[in-house]
């Protein structure tokens, strides 16, 4: 394998945790989770989304892991390597990636709007969650500031993909990480302080089981996966930079924690807010844009907070569009034989479009639908609740089922070994074999009409 030994790694065990959270924690645990977790019911899909993130999260992310460090090879690479063909894993794994960079830069874009007007514009004062609705949906409609936004985004990206994995995107999620999670923890209290936020706090931690059904437990596994960013191959992608001292197991439990705490936060954040500003939870994905400002308009110092978090928010988002990119770029450079510049420059042309398709499709593009949806909802729906599961249930019955267990092990062990006599190993094993390979199948089988449940 004589490019490996040409390849980047990052750092260490610390710089590993740190990239991998990084490209697992954003928009989608702080924009994406509290408004799905809204709209399907609050407390009972928490509880969900807890088992989904334990039971077929942490697995796969180990298994992902193992290929990423197993062949130090981009998401299709690694399965030429290991079984070409399992290939069409990691080519579904590019066209997610691709998919998802389509809506996701947009909503990237949108924050970055909003820290710039966080500072720039006195609508930061407004206490009514009605101005802040009609400001956001102004925004988000217009011809081109959105389009722009999203632009923007998508050089940034590509500035510091281009820069390469450890100058830009090792450097970029050290210093960012730990800022985030201070500042969500001070927003989450300040938020539960508000008067009326304890009915948002009931509502978020109390499961009511009444509002759960196939289609919730599917949301809740596509979110899970989503917000771990697996299914697709960016965390087989991220893992092949790993240096072999970087222990699989420990940085994808870490990983994993880091990003449920940031979700638990940012719901812990919002629901009071949405409650006392008496928003309606099940509001969709303008949530997190209505609910956050009307809580800066009410705190001494508003604009600098808001400007602080938005700034955050744009970071938490850019450490995400990275992994998104560096997985097709990767792959483009490797299995294309491209110059790095070229492959990325692939990448950004072509999602920037995209991203500016899906921006317009929620203005003057309206009227055209994909299955009723417009296309930066078709794009969110058709990724996070059918792609990623697939991937995620191919990506299980190939490690459980297709690789040696011997293999999997001395990933998992090395270099201690003795991978035969651990509980964990045992767990692990069964979970990708039968357990995530059948709650995924039985879950795509109702949700296709056949009910099981
Ligand atoms: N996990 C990222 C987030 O929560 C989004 C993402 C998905 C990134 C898939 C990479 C791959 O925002």
């Amino acid at each position: 394998m004589k490019e490996s030994q040409h390849r980047a790694t990052f750092g260490g065990r610390i710089s590993a945790v740190l990239v991998a959270a990084g490209g697992a924690v954003g928009l989608g645990n702080i924009w994406r989770f509290p408004y799905v977790a809204g709209d399907n019911g609050g407390g009972a899909f928490l509880l969900i989304y807890i088992l989904c993130i334990l039971f077929l999260g942490l697995p796969l992310m180990i298994a992902e892991f193992s290929i990423g460090k197993a062949t130090h090879r981009n998401a299709v690479g690694a399965f030429h390597l290991l079984d070409r063909r399992w290939s069409g894993i990691g080519y579904m794994g590019v066209l997610s990636s691709v998919l998802i960079l389509g809506f996701y830069l947009v909503v990237a874009g949108w924050t970055a709007e909003y820290m710039i007007h966080s500072f720039t514009s006195d609508l930061v004062r407004q206490t009514s969650a009605e101005v802040h609705r009609h400001t956001f949906e102004a925004f988000i409609t217009h011809p081109w500031k959105p389009v722009f936004y999203a632009t923007l985004f998508a050089a940034a990206t590509h500035l510091i993909v281009t820069l390469g994995v450890k100058e830009g995107i090792e450097r970029a999620a050290k210093v960012m990480m730990p800022l985030l999670f201070l500042f969500l923890i001070v927003l989450s209290v300040h938020s539960m302080l508000l008067p009326g936020g304890i009915e948002g706090l009931r509502f978020f931690l109390t499961p009511d089981f009444s509002k759960v059904t196939a289609s919730s437990v599917l949301t809740a596994l596509g979110q899970s996966f989503f917000s771990l960013s697996i299914g697709l191959g960016t965390m087989i992608t991220y893992a092949s930079y790993f240096t072999p001292e970087t222990s699989i197991r420990h940085t994808a439990l870490h990983v994993t924690l880091l990003d449920t705490l940031v979700a638990l936060l940012a719901g812990l954040m919002i629901f009071p807010a949405v409650f006392s500003a008496g928003i309606e939870p099940a509001a969709g994905p303008s949530l997190v844009f209505i609910t956050l400002p009307t809580i800066f308009g009410s705190m001494p110092l508003g604009e600098l907070w808001s400007t602080i978090f938005f700034l955050l928010l744009v970071i938490a988002a850019l450490t995400s569009t990275i992994s998104l990119h560096e997985t097709v770029t990767a792959y483009l450079q490797e299995e294309w034989a491209l110059s790095r510049f070229a492959a990325a420059r692939c990448t950004t042309l072509f999602t920037a479009l995209l991203g500016a398709l899906a921006s317009l499709s929620l203005g003057v593009l309206q009227e055209w639908r994909i299955g009723g949806l417009t296309l930066f909802d078709a794009l969110d729906f058709v990724t996070a609740n059918i792609l990623l599961p697939l991937g995620g249930l191919l990506i299980c019955v190939f490690v459980g089922w297709r690789w040696k267990r011997d293999e999997i092990a001395s990933q998992l062990y090395a270099p201690t070994g003795g991978a035969h006599r651990r509980p964990g190993f045992s767990i692990f094993r069964f979970l990708v074999r039968y357990f995530c390979p059948v709650v995924m199948l039985l879950l795509f089988l109702d949700n296709l009409g056949w009910k099981l449940f």
